[in-house]
């Protein structure tokens, strides 16, 4: 069984759906740095191991905590950024290569990169008039956002959107296809039977 790790810094509507939906790996541990995040009550609720960690702790592999060393020991086979927000170290990607995947809230190379998540992302591209936004699941590579695309699905920006209403559909886009999507990437890649 792909035994798969969430990384998650805030409310956690993508990991709770993660967790409860993923069929071809199963959730082992919810990685956060954030205390006050949302997600580390949903994961408490599911029973899921959480993990807060501070940045010396991610980006050091020698430091006593180190998350690198934290994963090893959680033999995990699979990495899932859900609204992640720190840059993942070079050293991790090297660990797991092609098997760490980030969901971004824009049509990816557009709108991505430092300080681009949430609603600054919905902001800059209402700001731009755009015609058209979407989502982007990615394998992560050493740049922020950046990586081979496994999936991109767009919709139209009508004149009555506003940021809210973009984070609205954008949300509601991920929960209907983000488990679908790791679960026949994970079905390629390991070609574990479904639990
Ligand atoms: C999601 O919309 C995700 O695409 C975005 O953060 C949100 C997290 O929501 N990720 C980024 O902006 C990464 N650059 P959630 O905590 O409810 O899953």
């Amino acid at each position: 069984m792909t035994r798969i790790a969430i990384f998650a810094s805030g409310n956690g509507s993508n990991a709770e759906n993660l967790i409860r939906n993923l069929t071809h790996g199963r959730v082992v541990l919810l990685l956060c740095n954030n205390p006050q995040a949302y997600v580390l009550q949903r994961a408490k609720r599911l029973h899921i191991p959480t993990v807060l960690f501070s940045k010396e702790e991610l980006e050091d592999p020698s430091h006593e905590y180190s998350v690198l060393k934290l994963l090893k020991t959680h033999k995990i086979d699979f990495i899932i950024l859900a609204g992640f927000l720190w840059k993942i170290p070079e050293d991790m990607i090297r660990a797991w290569p092609k098997k760490i995947v980030n969901i971004h809230p824009a049509l990816l190379p557009k709108y991505g990169g430092p300080g681009m998540y949430g609603d600054h992302v919905h902001k800059a591209v209402m700001e731009n008039g755009e015609k058209e936004t979407g989502i982007t699941i990615h394998i992560v590579d050493p740049q922020y956002d950046h990586g081979h695309i496994i999936y991109q699905e767009s919709f139209q920006i009508y004149s009555s959107d506003t940021p809210k209403t973009i984070a609205l559909r954008i949300h509601f886009l991920e929960q209907l296809r983000f488990p679908k999507v790791v679960d026949d990437y994970l079905k390629q890649l390991f070609k574990d039977p479904a639990v």
